[in-house]
């Protein structure tokens, strides 16, 4: 039987927006939420995925590539699934997965192709990961967290996705309008919200549900879309999001920004976005997902475009004008150890798009767009480091093994079950063949895991220590 406790408050206050579909809405509100998971094509071949997990369990979802709905009794499921760990794909519910379809979908005014997006309220990564493999890591995504728990969650999820486009702030993001008044080409605000639509994984969603907690979260997301709009580019398109259905937090918010922009703000009609869209769109173009209509949880979805300028100088912040840490590798610098990816490695310096900097004797790899933002706002997490820099050779970071290992053509050692686990756990491995010498990178499942490090038959385990497991279930 199920537990889940709707409150009689909460089905008057809804009954209007649901209208007759009321008995499915409160079944589907009963029903067990199905799991999904997306692939992640930035480390990953999605056909070789398929063929060493359960393919045959999966339906694809609708509105995203290689993304599926898994058996409820599928491995996949848990976290601690080695291919989880191991970043082939994120466990993400399908209609969180909307938001940056909707982001992409544009037949009239597509993205530039190094473009500037912002993750206004990013944690744990979802669409941050989502997007950044949709872009194949080009451009620059800022990932903002307000809370400082969630920003570590945040960038363990982007470094096990093997991201290299992204860079985290730590703000509240009401700040962004005045920080950066039109900088960004495009801006994801999946804001924080009352959580209605996720009772089929939270049983106790709608159980304490009031109005005034709907009105005093809608007065913050009013505030959060607001300097999203005001950050955003002339031209740019915004995404807001909740994963709740009362149209005070969904409706209301996105009006909130025409009552004070007119004519600046266009709502772009998402009845295209995938088959079938159209059962949950809205007389503006909206997505209003409720649980019944794709059996998923409860989301809303607007796309909205910025017409002109909004930015009042009496609303500009000064810039951060601490020293930046990093500077520009000369050209000379970078020769020698993009000789040694190639030696060690085989690989290309085309496959590392971005640009190469250095910080005191560590080489890292950050996203071109990035000096428009140098002096302006403080990062808390920029890039990823790709090896520090040692008199006669270098060590490769494991950001850098997780992000590009799968490129390696050669020094690359595909461990078994047994091995993997080892390595997990922090242990050296033995190698049949004593002739390997120097860093190799490890795959299973031909998809990365790390690095270690060769000489005379074993290898040296170089997995950093807080990513050491103690235990494993499998
Ligand atoms: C719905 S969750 C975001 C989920 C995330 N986009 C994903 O897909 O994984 C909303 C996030 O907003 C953060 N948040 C709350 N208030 C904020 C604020 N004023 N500025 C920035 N982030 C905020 C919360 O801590 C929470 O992590």
């Amino acid at each position: 039987m199920s537990t889940v406790e709707i409150s009689a408050q909460y089905i008057q206050h809804i009954t209007p927006l649901v209208g007759a579909e009321l008995p499915h809405f409160i079944a589907a509100c009963q029903r067990p939420l199905r799991k999904s998971i997306r692939i992640n094509t930035l480390t990953t071949d999605a056909q070789q995925w398929l063929s060493v997990s359960s393919a045959e369990k999966q339906t694809p979802v609708p509105w995203w590539p290689n993304a599926y709905w898994i058996e409820d009794d599928s491995s996949l499921a848990s976290g601690n699934n080695k291919l989880h760990i191991q970043g082939a794909y994120y466990i993400q519910e399908a209609s969180s997965m909307l938001p940056v379809a909707a982001l992409l979908h544009d037949n009239q005014s597509p993205l530039p192709t190094q473009p500037l997006i912002l993750d206004m309220a990013a944690a744990p990564g979802s669409k941050t990961t989502q997007l950044a493999a949709a872009l194949d890591n080009q451009g620059c995504i800022i990932a903002n967290e307000l809370s400082s728990t969630r920003l570590k969650y945040l960038a363990a999820n982007v470094q096990r996705m093997g991201v290299t486009n992204t860079c985290l702030t730590h703000f509240d993001g009401i700040k962004f309008g005045q920080y950066l008044p039109e900088t960004f080409d495009a801006i994801i605000l999946d804001a924080p919200c009352g959580g209605e639509g996720t009772v089929r994984k939270d049983p106790t969603a709608l159980k304490n549900w009031n109005l005034p907690s709907v009105q005093e979260m809608a007065a913050l997301q009013k505030r959060l879309i607001r300097s999203a709009f005001l950050s955003l580019k002339t031209g740019g398109v915004m995404i807001y999001s909740t994963c709740t259905l009362s149209k005070e937090e969904n409706q209301d918010v996105c009006y909130s920004l025409m009552q004070e922009f007119g004519d600046l703000v266009e709502f772009e009609s998402l009845a295209t976005l995938f088959d079938g869209a159209e059962r949950a769109l809205t007389e503006e173009g909206f997505l209003h997902v409720f649980p019944q209509i794709f059996d998923s949880e409860g989301f809303f979805i607007a796309k909205i475009r910025k017409l002109g300028p909004t930015t009042k100088a009496s609303e500009l912040a000064k810039p951060y004008l601490k020293k930046f840490p990093f500077e520009p590798l000369p050209t000379k610098n970078q020769k020698p150890f993009f000789a040694y990816l190639n030696q060690q490695f085989g690989m290309k310096e085309a496959h590392i798009s971005g640009s190469i900097w250095q910080r005191d004797k560590e080489i890292w790899l950050l996203p071109d767009s990035i000096k428009h933002l140098i002096g302006v706002i403080k990062f808390n997490r920029i890039g990823i480091k790709l090896a520090d820099v040692y008199p006669k050779n270098y060590r490769l970071s494991y950001d850098f093994a997780i992000a590009f290992g799968h490129l390696a053509q050669r020094n690359r050692i595909e461990l078994n079950q047994t091995d993997t686990k080892s390595y997990l756990m922090g242990k050296d491995i033995k190698i049949e063949d004593k002739s390997q010498m120097g860093e190799q990178i490890l795959t299973s499942d031909q998809v990365a895991i790390g690095l270690g490090k060769c000489n005379k038959g074993k290898l040296k385990n170089q997995l950093p220590r807080e990513l050491v497991k103690d235990k494993l279930n499998w």
